[in-house]
């Protein structure tokens, strides 16, 4: 154990804690004499499979600086279009593709230019091992889902898992094999850019969609040519960058590593994903590239992971700027040996790895433990049967953008979308008769709704909110931009393209306010707003956007709110003023359809937030499932806990969302008051609506006293469910030791006896509540 948090330790913890210590201690000395030998974490004692044998077999052929070739990934060079290149940098990763020095590509893409690439390593390196071609799928591929945070608004796994196997399918159409994604890292700070990535800030919504999602992509048979191998990243703690600045410092105790940062993780680990990547930043002081007892003893030791961790790109030789690794060959000696099987883009493997092994320096076993997994995963997708599966031009062009692609990605889109507010009952929108404006550029925009991460979609091939409004066409529908909210061409936006000063716009969008019966402001981020590098301080709506909302507001009050964005947005006032509030994400290529039907009401909403939005960037990081402090309060005025100038309490909490139905929950039944065992608890749900809708029940629990404290919430169950107008369901759940257990600050999984809370209903403020007692002694896992 290497991270801990001494201040939750009690006596007893701590002498078990420094026992723990003396023994780990030992432990590492010997494994240091050891020259780096790692063999308590390899593969090679694993019972023989046929692809063990076939995998040792190939090994026993290769030369040393073969296998280092197996660990080498370059990013894309190759112009398929031209002749091969003839200088520099991309003349020499030409000819290392030729001498086997190169395992993957990333970045290539389109069957015909992998086939090219991939004939370069099968025809003319001597074993012709096939390369493994990785690119970042992270919501569809050419066709684009929404987001992936807004896809885990839908709380849909089978929807989820479809666009997954969607996004696989035509990812794989396009000669890839390997997805970079899910990216599984939960996160509780809305200013960190890579929020739109993710699941959001729970761990078991996320450790659910973590599944759905290398099951979509895997699938059940890996050689099938429509399957793509998955990544789970980023290992581990990147979410918790401090203040929200990516790539920054993440310094997290034992309790949260384990108990919120790791199970997505491991959920993935246990769906079958076959890679990991590890990540940018350094956990409690030591870089994730270069952490050991990440990567070889939890993950390929006690999780037992044998598929490949790749590193994310440049973190090996980044760990020298961490002040971790003093020169290029040292940062190779310390990611190789804490388990980082494969160099992106670092390019220290090839370089140095050979002769750390020749010298002695690095044990071969490692190399052979690395190569061994990597080759595996390529004989699991059935390259070594035939390396140009994923190269067939014909399928490419029948499954890119095919009406089964599209259809998926309206489905989710709808589905992702939350209904914030919606006072008076101001949604759904009459469809004929209505003079409604459009008012904010988004409305118009085709690329934004694209999101981040869509590396493999046309510029400007979504549809717009406009495109999808003027498909209905009983109502008069007039649109201007109001303020800009970039200037110039809307391209790949960056902060300096945010219009600040021209509010020219603003007259024209009030006179139009004025002469309709309803307003549509379609405001937010851009989706380059968000993503890698994209962290904000400013969470409010970016640029003139919320002077344009308040001015409009002055003249006409029927306004909804359409917003468009990859994180929680702080829009308190808002809030406090529109009447309805659609949240839309970005939604992908079919986003202006599923936001006008969601409108129009031929969409029943029945999204829910997968993060807690504030009302204020000062409460960040603002989570659910926070921990109650010796002062919760309110006590007096001044000596609990709070802020003296902003409530406590969220803008929207985790897990809200409306729909134009209503639902009323009652009977709350648990089989047993007192237990050992399993407790069922169960709900009634009833539709007291006159539409049909769709509500995702959540049940949230408390335990109210632990060894280690624990949150004052955690969802542990959830289902959604479709009811007619008037139908009622029970619906049950079943707690075991799973769902009632935690691990401790050793990092073991234990079960204390002692009084739950329970609660179910529709968000994480659930109302309905009940307690049971769980009986017995404590257990733990081992
Ligand atoms: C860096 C990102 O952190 C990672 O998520 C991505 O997969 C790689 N670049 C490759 O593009």
């Amino acid at each position: 154990m290497r991270s801990f948090n001494v201040h939750a330790m009690t006596k007893k913890h701590s002498v078990l804690f420094i026992l723990l210590f003396l023994a780990s201690i030992s432990l590492l000395s010997i494994t240091a004499c050891n020259k780096n030998s790692v063999a308590s974490a390899m593969t090679e004692n694993k019972p023989e499979t046929a692809t063990t044998n076939k995998v040792n077999k190939l090994l026993a052929q290769m030369t040393l600086e073969e296998k280092i070739g197996q660990m080498n990934q370059y990013s894309n060079f190759f112009d398929v279009t031209g002749p091969a290149p003839k200088e520099g940098d991309a003349q020499q990763r030409y000819e290392h593709i030729k001498q086997g020095k190169v395992g993957s590509i990333l970045n290539a893409r389109g069957a015909k230019e992998v086939r090219e690439l991939q004939k370069l390593a099968v025809e003319n390196s001597r074993l012709g091992i096939p390369l493994i071609f990785g690119y970042d799928v992270i919501h569809g591929y050419k066709t684009t889902a929404p987001i992936p945070l807004a896809e885990a608004a839908s709380w849909d796994l089978k929807a989820i898992e479809n666009s997954a196997r969607l996004a696989a399918q035509e990812a794989t159409a396009a000669g890839l094999n390997w997805t970079f994604a899910p990216m599984v890292d939960i996160s509780r700070d809305a200013r960190w850019g890579r929020v739109m990535e993710g699941a959001g800030e729970d761990p078991y919504l996320g450790s659910r969609i973590a599944e759905a999602r290398v099951n979509g992509f895997q699938g059940k048979d890996l050689s099938l040519p429509h399957t793509i191998a998955a990544t789970a990243k980023h290992f581990a703690g990147y979410g918790f960058a401090e203040s929200g600045k990516d790539y920054n410092t993440a310094d997290v105790g034992t309790s949260t590593l384990y108990n919120i940062i790791l199970p997505p993780f491991k959920a993935a680990k246990e769906a079958g994903v076959r890679t990991f990547m590890n990540s940018f930043n350094e956990l409690n002081g030591i870089p994730a590239t270069g952490d050991r007892f990440l990567q070889r003893d939890l993950l390929k030791g006690e999780w037992g992971f044998d598929g490949f961790i790749v590193s994310d790109w440049g973190s090996i030789i980044e760990m020298k700027d961490h002040g971790y690794a003093a020169t290029d060959i040292h940062a190779a000696e310390i990611a190789v040996t804490a388990g980082s099987d494969m160099d992106m883009e670092s390019h220290v493997y090839i370089k140095y790895l050979k002769e750390m092994v020749t010298s002695g320096k690095i044990d071969v076993t490692i190399i052979d433990d690395a190569v061994r997994r990597i080759l595996r995963v390529k004989y699991e997708l059935g390259l070594f049967d035939d390396p140009y599966r994923y190269c067939d031009e014909k399928r490419e062009q029948e499954i890119t953008g095919s009406g089964e692609q599209l259809a998926g990605a309206l489905d989710i889109a709808k589905k992702s979308i939350v209904l914030l507010k919606n006072d008076n009952d101001i949604l759904p929108l009459s469809k004929q008769g209505k003079n409604i404006a459009v008012i904010g550029q988004l409305a118009e925009s085709k690329n934004s709704p694209l999101g981040n991460w869509r590396l493999g979609a046309e510029d400007h091939s979504a549809t717009s909110v406009m495109e999808g409004l003027k498909k209905y066409t009983g109502n008069t529908i007039t649109y201007t931009q109001g303020v800009e909210l970039y200037k110039g061409n809307e391209g790949f936006i960056f902060e300096l393209d945010i219009n600040k000063e021209d509010k020219t716009g603003i007259t024209e969008a009030v006179t139009l306010a004025k002469k309709s019966e309803i307003v549509i402001m379609v405001l937010g981020e851009h989706g380059y707003q968000s993503g890698e590098g994209r962290s904000r301080a400013d969470i409010g709506l970016p640029g003139l956007q919320q002077e344009l909302l308040e001015a409009v507001y002055e003249v006409n009050k029927n306004i909804v709110l359409v917003l468009n964005n990859g994180r929680p947005l702080a829009i308190e006032w808002a809030d406090n003023h529109i009447p309805g509030i659609l949240e839309a994400w970005q939604l992908g290529t079919t986003s202006g359809d599923a936001i006008a039907q969601v409108l129009y009401g031929d969409h029943n909403p029945s999204g829910k937030l997968p993060m807690t939005f504030p009302r204020d960037v000062g409460q960040v990081p603002i989570y659910y499932n926070y921990k109650n402090t010796g002062r919760p309060g309110p006590k007096d005025l001044v000596f609990w806990s709070h802020y003296t100038d902003q409530s406590n309490t969220p803008l929207y909490p985790f897990g809200h969302g409306l729909s134009y139905a209503d639902f009323q929950y009652s009977n709350l039944n648990i089989s047993s008051s007192v237990t050992e065992v399993k407790v069922t608890v169960s709900t009634t749900l009833r539709n007291i609506s006159q539409v049909t809708g769709e509500e995702v029940v959540q049940l949230y629990i408390r335990d109210q006293v632990g060894s280690v404290t624990r949150p004052v919430k955690e969802l542990k169950g959830f289902r959604k469910v479709q009811l007619d107008s008037n139908q009622e369901q029970e619906i049950e759940f079943v707690l075991t030791e799973k769902e009632l257990g935690f691990y401790n600050n050793q990092g073991k999984f234990i079960i204390e006896p002692g009084t739950f809370d329970i609660w179910i209903g529709g968000s994480s403020e659930a109302k309905l509540h009940s307690t049971f007692t769980l009986n017995g002694q404590t257990k733990s896992d081992e």
